[in-house]
């Protein structure tokens, strides 16, 4: 018996050693740490669940049988954050590159498949070379069984995808289905085609990391929601995310104790907005003060940031908060905007997170980049999100809100259930100036005449009576009130129920 004890714990050694001292000190000299501390970092302290320690690969071409290491370059199980169960894995790249073979993908696929059946979430830990190329096309179909459950997993349990190492070729494929793709700085990279392959065929001449980088995933082509400086730094703001996020899609998110007052009044957001119409002022400066003890993880802060998007919590329970940020292109909403909180209002519906907007825009950003763009089907991603979304929503207008603009920002029209505007808020179809030049095109040449239309037009429509008049606008609130109004009015929806008509699935205009 001692023997068969002993001889557990040396297999177990020879797993846990990876793919040897050597290539864990190049892992380390990297500024990585290994697929078995990043999970150590990850999940509460012993918390660790191991499955499939001993899976090997079957391959025996180009002389495989004489590489072969337990797990096979991934580690896999489950385990808690902050006692809440999660599933993961993490590619151990000291093991043939952390590259994916038929096994390697089975473990990944096993961990999946329990997830979406026991309801918890699933964290992946990318680091990998991509499909294991001795394996040829069982390693791309693999990839596929991977895929497939990224998708039937989609909308059942959060996925969350930590870029840390290379992720290339098709490979990418399967964070870009997950809720949430976060990279380390300078050490990962994610493309489609590398910088080889990219010269030899468009002849541009790039590097791994403006090709692929998180600079260019956060900032230009917004495939990642955010960038950190190191693996420790990235794992512990993926424990604090977790914390907001429900387990499935049949559970609310966790209600964590609070010690902020519901309604602390906040006296200063009485000047938050300038009495110059087109000066600017820090939209987050508002989601920070109706917050629980100031808490907001922000989605994608450095993509389209004339849009902010992000979780907070509102007597514990979190809320998902979209807002116009008059800081960045005056607020407008524009292709990026529309797609980035389009995607962040499908996420908080899907997993049952309300949704709180905040709003103060001039419109859609016009111009030839736009429209030849498709504002048109990406304007309408966001309002077809939001006209969709059957959770609590709760509105909250500061300012302008003109136009198709006005109807998109979570309105009454779109189910709204709280719509409040603050005294200084203007619901019109455009501003005042606009709408003279319209109206009065004849008189423009009198400048006096047309400064009076002007002043008339602001009588009547800078303000949100008239809005409150039809009933668009449920209450006129006082800014210094905000936290306390949006809170108890989310809390008058926890028991919201509403349902869509049937069918087997929308066709938001993708
Ligand atoms: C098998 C691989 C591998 C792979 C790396 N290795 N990638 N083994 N299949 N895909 C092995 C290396 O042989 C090496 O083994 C070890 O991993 C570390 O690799 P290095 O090259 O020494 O590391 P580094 O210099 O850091 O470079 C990392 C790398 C490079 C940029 C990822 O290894 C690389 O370019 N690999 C190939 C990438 C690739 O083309 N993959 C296929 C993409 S297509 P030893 O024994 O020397 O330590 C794809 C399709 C998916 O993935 C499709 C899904 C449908």
């Amino acid at each position: 018996m001692k023997d068969i004890l002993q001889e557990l714990e040396e297999r177990r050694n020879v797993a846990r050693a990876g793919g040897g001292a050597k290539r864990v000190e190049a892992q380390h000299a990297k500024g990585k740490l290994t697929a078995r501390e990043r999970i150590e970092l990850l999940l509460d302290e012993g918390s660790f669940e191991e499955f499939d320690m001993f899976v090997q690969h079957r391959c025996t071409d180009f002389g495989m049988e004489a590489t072969r290491h337990p797990g096979d370059g991934v580690v896999t199980g489950w385990g808690t954050i902050n006692g809440r169960m999660v599933y993961v894995f993490s590619q151990d790249f000291t093991v043939l590159g952390g590259s994916v073979s038929e096994t390697h993908a089975a473990k990944i696929c096993k961990i999946m498949d329990m997830a979406i059946q026991n309801g918890a979430p699933v964290i992946g830990m990318n680091d990998s070379g991509g499909a294991r190329i001795q394996e040829g096309v069982s390693s791309l179909a693999a990839y596929g069984e991977v895929f497939q459950r990224n998708i039937l997993a989609s909308g059942v349990v959060p996925q969350i995808s930590l870029i840390m190492g290379p992720c290339a070729g098709g490979a990418v494929y399967s964070p870009a289905m997950t809720d949430f793709i976060f990279m380390v700085k300078d050490s990962s990279y994610m493309f489609v085609t590398g910088p080889d392959v990219v010269k030899t065929v468009t002849n541009e001449v790039v590097t791994a990391e403006e090709l692929g980088g998180a600079s260019t995933h956060t900032k230009k082509s917004s495939v990642a929601d955010g960038a950190y400086e190191n693996d420790v730094e990235l794992i512990a703001e993926t424990r604090r995310l977790f914390d907001f996020l429900p387990l499935n899609n049949r559970e609310k998110a966790p209600v964590r104790p609070f010690f902020d007052d519901p309604a602390r009044v906040e006296m200063s957001l009485d000047t938050l907005v300038p009495d110059n119409p087109n000066q600017p002022y820090d939209m987050k400066e508002l989601i920070l003060k109706i917050a629980d003890e100031g808490d907001f993880f922000e989605i994608q802060k450095d993509f389209a940031a004339n849009i902010i998007t992000g979780f907070i919590r509102l007597e514990g329970q979190t809320v998902g908060v979209v807002a116009n940020q008059p800081m960045v292109l005056a607020g407008c909403l524009d292709i990026d905007a529309s797609r980035k909180a389009a995607r962040f209002v499908r996420f908080c519906d899907a997993f049952e997170v309300p949704i709180l907007t905040l709003v103060d825009v001039p419109g859609f950003l016009p111009g030839t980049g736009q429209e030849y763009g498709g504002v048109i089907k990406h304007g309408a991603k966001l309002l077809f999100a939001y006209g969709e979304a059957t959770v609590p929503k709760v509105t909250v207008l500061t300012r302008k809100t003109y136009g198709g603009a006005y109807v998109v920002m979570s309105s009454k029209h779109l189910r709204g259930d709280f719509n409040y505007a603050w005294p200084t808020a203007e619901v019109a179809v455009m501003g005042a100036k606009g709408a003279v030049e319209i109206l009065y095109r004849s008189e423009l040449a009198d400048k006096d005449k047309i400064a009076g239309r002007v002043k008339d037009y602001e009588d009547r429509f800078a303000n949100p009576f008239v809005a409150a008049e039809k009933g668009f606008i449920d209450e006129v609130i006082m800014p210094h009130s905000t936290r306390r109004r949006v809170a108890r009015a989310f809390a008058s929806l926890r028991t919201k129920k509403q349902s869509n008509p049937w069918k087997k699935h929308d066709n938001i205009p993708l």
